[in-house]
C-alpha cells in the first residue's frame, strides 16, 4: 500500500478492496457515491481491466458514472438492467443492525433506488461511520423545489412529535445557492443528534407530499465492511450474525492511487 495515503484513505481503500471480492463474473453491480465508493470503482476497474472480469454497472450519480467510464467499466442505466445482483456503497453512519444514514454526498435518492433493486447491498466504511445509534450525522431529506419552505415547515412540525435530541433543519447550500441533487431537487439536513425510532421517522417524513425520499436506509444493507488503516477489515454480516476480522492482501504496484477525487 503506498505510503502517501492518509490513514483514513488506507482504511477506505482496504474496505473497498475487500468488497470487490463479492463481485462475480457476469454480475450487474450498483456503484455507490462518495469518497469510499470512488475507491471501490477504481478497484473494480482494475479487476475488470487486468483479470477480464465481465460486469455491467449502474451508477448512483453522475460523478460516479464519469469515474466508472474513466476506469473502463461499462455503465448501463437502471432501466436497461432492471435488477442488480449487488450494490457496493459508502455510508455516513451505520448501526449494529446495519441500518444506515446516507446522502451526505447528496445522492441518496438514486442510491436508495439502486440499493433496493439489488439482491445484496454491501456497505464500505471507515471506523468513524460506526455508531451505536443513528443521528449524530445530520439526516438528509430530498425535497422538490416547489413550495420547499412549506415542506421544510412541515418537516419541522413532524419533528416536534418524534423522539429525537435535536430538531434544527437546514437547507443544504452549495456556495451561495441551494444544493441541487442529480434530479434537480433540494436537500434538507435534519440535525437530530439521536434518532430513537428510525422506522417511524422514515415513515412520517415520506408522508409529507414535498418529500421525495429520506436518507434512512433500513433493512437494506446485508454486509458492512469496516476498513482500518493497518490493512485489516471487519466484516459485519447481518444474516449470519457474525463479525469477522480479516487482513486484506495489497498488491503493491497497482496504479490506483492517483486522481481519486470525489
Ligand atoms: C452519498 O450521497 C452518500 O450517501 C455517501 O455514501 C456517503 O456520504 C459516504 O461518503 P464518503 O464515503 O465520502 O464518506
Amino acid at each position: 500500500m503506498p505510503a502517501e495515503l492518509s490513514p483514513i484513505d488506507k482504511a477506505k481503500y482496504v474496505a473497498a478492496r475487500r468488497a470487490i471480492e463479492y463481485v462475480e463474473d457476469g454480475m450487474r453491480v450498483g456503484l455507490g457515491t462518495g469518497s469510499t465508493a470512488a475507491w471501490m470503482v477504481k478497484c473494480l476497474g482494475e479487476v475488470v481491466r487486468e483479470e477480464g472480469l465481465m460486469v455491467t454497472t449502474v451508477a448512483t450519480s453522475v460523478r460516479t458514472a464519469e469515474l466508472a467510464r474513466k476506469v473502463g467499466l461499462p455503465v448501463a442505466t437502471l432501466d436497461e438492467v432492471r435488477w442488480l445482483d449487488l450494490t457496493i456503497d459508502g455510508a455516513d453512519e451505520f448501526d449494529p443492525g446495519l441500518n444506515l444514514i446516507k446522502g451526505g454526498g447528496g445522492a441518496l435518492l438514486h442510491e436508495k433506488i439502486v440499493a433496493t433493486a439489488s439482491d445484496q447491498m454491501v456497505v464500505i466504511a471507515d471506523r468513524t461511520k460506526q455508531v451505536d445509534r443513528l443521528g449524530a450525522f445530520p439526516l438528509p431529506v430530498e425535497i422538490i423545489p416547489f413550495g420547499w419552505q412549506t415542506t421544510k415547515a412541515l418537516v419541522e412540525e413532524i419533528l416536534a412529535n418524534v423522539e429525537v435530541l435535536g430538531r434544527s433543519v437546514a437547507i443544504r447550500m452549495n456556495g451561495s445557492e441551494p444544493f441541487r441533487s442529480d434530479e434537480g431537487n433540494l436537500i434538507l439536513d435534519l440535525h437530530l443528534r439521536r434518532i430513537s425510532n428510525p422506522a417511524q421517522l422514515s415513515l412520517v417524513l415520506n408522508q409529507i407530499p414535498g418529500v421525495v425520499e429520506n436518507g434512512l436506509f433500513l433493512d437494506i444493507c446485508d454486509v458492512a465492511i469496516v476498513g482500518n488503516a493497518d490493512g485489516t477489515v471487519e466484516l459485519h454480516d447481518i444474516h449470519r450474525g457474525t463479525v469477522e476480522q480479516e487482513r486484506v492482501d495489497i498488491v503493491d504496484g497497482d496504479n490506483l492511487f492517483v486522481d481519486i477525487v470525489d
